[in-house]
């Protein structure tokens, strides 16, 4: 696909938020205006190949909060039958056939009664990717770890957490996490734009039946809270953003 210009990107974008700002909910409600842009194929032809033209849209809708009553840890699920993307495929970028192949592992983990699915490397299944459609992170050791594959979406919450992690004094590692390690985690959770932050009070690994557990009582680990607010705090404007991760939309 031809990638959209910057300046045309950053201008739908204002554009697109400054005639829906009646849509923008209040500060305080928890609740925010989701942007979602679109990239697709249009041209007027039939055919395996790229399109020769394409449109780009970008659209947004109001959203409710993520957590209604402050955050909760959810429980995972190892997907051993299922595999969401290739190495060298298609996994690092926000294409909907990802989503396509994490569906139904998706769906019966919620089944099951789990938040979602943890997916593993297609190739050898034994490091960790990601956790549905969010990047996983484990903490250890003042040490906030997160993978490094050839097969997961480059999650900004990710970036940004890592950015805050260090300003914070903590390290941080990107590299292949193998599930033989989720032992030696105190803290785990899964990152993205919706949550920002979903903790993780347990994973379950249906191939030998272990169950991994981080949150006694079901209370998120002091770090990952950190982490969370200190986010969520830059990104209502509560506290000074020192990295310029905000641009006003006037
Ligand atoms: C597959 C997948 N991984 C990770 C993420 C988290 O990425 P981000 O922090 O950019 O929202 C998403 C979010 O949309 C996703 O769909």
């Amino acid at each position: 696909m031809e990638p959209v210009p910057f300046e045309l990107f950053r201008e739908a974008l204002f554009k697109v938020i400054q005639l829906n700002r009646k849509y923008v909910p209040p500060y305080g409600s928890g609740a925010t205006l989701y942007i979602r842009p679109l990239l697709y194929g249009s041209g007027a032809e039939v055919g395996v190949k790229p399109a020769a033209e394409y449109t780009f849209i970008i659209f947004v809708t109001p959203v409710g909060p993520y957590f209604k009553g402050g955050v909760v840890p959810v429980n995972m699920l190892i997907s051993r039958d299922v595999d969401r993307a290739a190495p060298n495929g298609t996994g690092t970028f926000k294409v909907g056939g990802n989503y396509a192949a994490s569906l139904r592992a998706i769906v019966a983990a919620k089944k099951g009664g789990y938040s979602s699915t943890i997916f593993l490397d297609a190739k050898e299944k034994k490091y960790i990717d990601e956790c549905g459609p969010a990047n996983f992170f484990g903490i250890k050791n003042n040490t906030y770890i997160t993978p490094r594959s050839e097969s997961i979406l480059n999650s900004i919450t990710n970036m940004s957490l890592i950015q805050i992690a260090e300003s914070l004094g903590m390290k941080t590692e990107r590299r292949p996490i193998p599930v033989t390690e989720l032992p030696e985690f105190e803290e785990v959770g899964a990152c993205g734009t919706a949550a920002v932050i979903s903790p993780i009070a347990k994973i379950f690994d249906p191939s030998d039946n272990k169950v991994y557990e981080y949150s006694p009582n079901c209370i998120p680990g002091e770090i990952t809270m950190k982490l969370y607010n200190k986010l969520v705090a830059i990104q209502y404007g509560d506290e000074p953003d020192p990295f310029g991760w905000i641009s006003y939309v006037d």
